[in-house]
């Protein structure tokens, strides 16, 4: 097992990347703290919970919204309460929203903002301060290929990306004294509901495959295996890098 012992945070944890990530770091040994945002998904965090608990770890589920203070202050204290500690935090909650660049509100540009960036780094902080007390600890933030490549009418989504990209390396320098480890893992075009919108048009599912190398959209499992390898001793020499997973798709194979 990669993360024996290890206790774990992974924030937006009932559906897609990040429940497949917080049951694999509980196969590999770890207690996870399950957050899930709305009553929506409270059924489905509950599930994450339930598969890691056979799998023999301790979890609980913390709704807390990741764009809350308070919110993010207290699923901390919970974790520490329930798991004793924090080692490891996957700031992976995010969220996408398609629109002309002239047309975008700022109420959707603060929304995305809030959530992807200003979660990621109340997360960090808080979290954080548990690790430097530790004096050890693990960052690893759900960026996206869009950390780099340019996508249009997703201007909001591109820009917090690529600020996870500054806020990770700087912390990186910043708390690597403290023994803390920031690693991005920025995934190309994963099977989960927030590309509900390609997978559910045929034409556009073929666009996209053709973007990519290797011919096929990443699974969900695809991207958790990076995460628990990179959260590991393994990739213990690893810190301010971003870590592609995305068949290829970041080599632009229709460029010419
Ligand atoms: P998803 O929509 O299945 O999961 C996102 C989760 O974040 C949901 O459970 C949602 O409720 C949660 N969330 C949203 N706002 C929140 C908030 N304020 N507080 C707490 N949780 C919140 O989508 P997916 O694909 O699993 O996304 C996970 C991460 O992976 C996101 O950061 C996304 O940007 C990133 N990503 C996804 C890719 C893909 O192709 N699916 C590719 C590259 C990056
Ligand atoms: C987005 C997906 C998209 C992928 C590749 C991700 O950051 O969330 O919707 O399919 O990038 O473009």
């Amino acid at each position: 097992m990669l993360l024996a012992g290890r206790k774990a945070i992974v924030t937006g944890a009932a559906s897609g990347i990040g429940k497949a990530t917080a049951e694999r770091l509980g196969r590999e040994g770890a207690g996870v703290c399950v957050n899930f945002f709305s009553e929506k998904e409270q059924e489905a965090a509950h599930e994450v919970v339930r598969a890691i608990e056979q799998a023999g770890q301790t979890a609980i589920a913390v709704q807390a919204d990741v764009g809350d203070e308070a919110d993010v202050q207290r699923m901390v204290w919970e974790t520490v309460d329930a798991l004793g500690g924090i080692d490891l935090l996957v700031n992976n909650a995010g969220i996408e929203k398609q629109i002309p660049l002239l047309e975008t509100s700022v109420e959707d540009w603060d929304r995305i903002l809030r959530t992807n960036l200003t979660g990621a780094f109340l997360c960090l902080r808080e979290a954080g301060k548990v690790m430097a007390e530790a004096g050890q600890g693990v960052v690893v933030n759900m960026s996206s290929v869009h950390e780099f490549i340019p996508w249009p009418q997703f201007a909001p989504y591109c820009a917090s990306k690529a600020a996870l990209k500054l806020l990770m390396q700087t912390a990186a320098r910043e708390l690597a004294g403290k023994g803390i480890r920031l690693v991005n893992i920025a995934p190309g075009a994963i099977e989960t509901p927030i590309n509900t919108f390609v997978l559910d048009d045929p034409e556009a599912k073929r666009a996209v495959e053709e973007e990519i190398p290797l011919g096929r959209m990443g699974k969900p499992e695809d991207i958790a295996g990076a995460v628990a390898w990179a959260a590991s001793d393994e990739a213990g020499y690893i810190t301010g890098s971003t870590i592609v997973v995305d068949g290829g798709m970041s080599t632009y194979p229709r460029f010419v």
